[in-house]
């Protein structure tokens, strides 16, 4: 495989954050329109932190396909973070993962209380398909990437996921039900971030296909470096509560494979994903940044 590292990797990247972190705050209502403590929630959810991963991932997966000015794919990239923001707010409720800490901060319910962060929670998912049903691209690439979100989040995948992650604190974790939890809660948003990057770009379907399936085996890598996290990261780095998913019971990668599995297979998901978009054309940014899903310290 070939290793993709690129001398301008940190540059590019940061520059493409910078673009969705000011878009995101262009998309949000001010914190002085009323109500004030809903919009101030959802801007604290939102902004200040998060790596922006999914974001980054559609717009550079469109920058590879289009090959041209990042244009809408910068307001899908917003549409897909605040979405994600609004999973990980309701992820932290008490009656969820009850956590109080996130991106190194207070989590939206510890900041603003329950009631105003499942509120929160709602709008930032309504905001995120009104972010994307009006993106720059034209009509018909719209419809169908707002299609694609709505199929991810939905309790199919991503809220079905969530739904078996808490039902699975109660059972025995077996290979086939931590596969069925990770590619739902967080490989199904992943995935959509590639696909819809490829329908802003135009491509045609089995080009789209392809993207949302190198999606998927990078966000199941995904989330079994989040696991490993929470067995092996550094709580400072991180920026949440850490050692809490074998307390809970929660079904993840080590419970069932054990951590160096968990790690090998991580880094083969990453290696046939990167082999995958070095064959639609890859610079190398796609690469290295399949390679830092597993070398993540956060
Ligand atoms: C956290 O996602 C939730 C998971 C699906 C593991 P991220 O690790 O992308 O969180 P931020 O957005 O960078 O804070
Ligand atoms: C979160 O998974 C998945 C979603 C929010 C959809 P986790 O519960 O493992 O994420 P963290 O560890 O709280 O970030
Ligand atoms: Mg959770
Ligand atoms: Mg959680
Ligand atoms: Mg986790």
């Amino acid at each position: 495989m070939a290793t993709g590292r690129l001398p301008d990797f940190d540059e590019r990247i940061e520059r493409t954050r910078l673009k969705i972190e000011r878009g995101l705050d262009r998309h949000l209502p001010r914190d002085d329109e009323p109500p004030g403590t809903l919009h101030a929630a959802m801007r604290h959810a939102v902004l200040g932190g998060g790596k922006r991963f999914r974001g980054i991932l559609c717009v550079e997966t469109h920058r590879l396909l289009a090959r041209g000015e990042a244009g809408a794919s910068i307001d899908a990239a917003c549409a897909l973070e605040a979405l994600h923001a609004y999973t990980l707010v309701h992820d932290d409720l008490p009656s969820l993962d009850d956590d109080a800490i996130r991106r190194g901060r207070p989590s939206c319910h510890a900041a603003f209380g329950e009631a105003t962060a499942i509120l929160a929670g709602d709008a930032l998912q309504a905001l995120a398909f009104g972010i994307l049903a009006r993106c720059g691209a034209a009509a018909d690439r719209r419809i169908d990437a707002v299609g694609s979100l709505a199929e991810a989040a939905g309790s199919r995948l991503l809220v079905g996921g969530q739904q078996a992650d808490l039902d699975g604190e109660e059972t025995v974790p077996t290979p086939e039900l931590v596969s069925f939890i990770h590619e739902r809660k967080t490989a199904a948003l992943i995935s959509a971030a590639m696909e819809i990057g490829a329908i802003i770009a135009g491509s045609d379907r089995e080009t789209i296909d392809v993207m949302a399936g190198i999606g998927r085996s990078i966000g199941l890598a995904f989330q079994i470096a989040d696991d490993l996290l929470d067995v092996e990261g550094e709580e400072q780095v991180v920026g949440k509560g850490l050692r809490k998913d074998k307390a809970r019971g929660k079904i993840t990668w080590p419970a069932v494979h054990g951590v160096e599995a968990s790690r090998e297979r991580a880094r083969t998901l990453v290696s046939a994903a990167s082999d995958r978009v070095a064959e639609a054309g890859d610079d190398g940014l796609l690469r290295e940044l399949f390679r830092r899903v597993v070398e993540r310290r956060s």
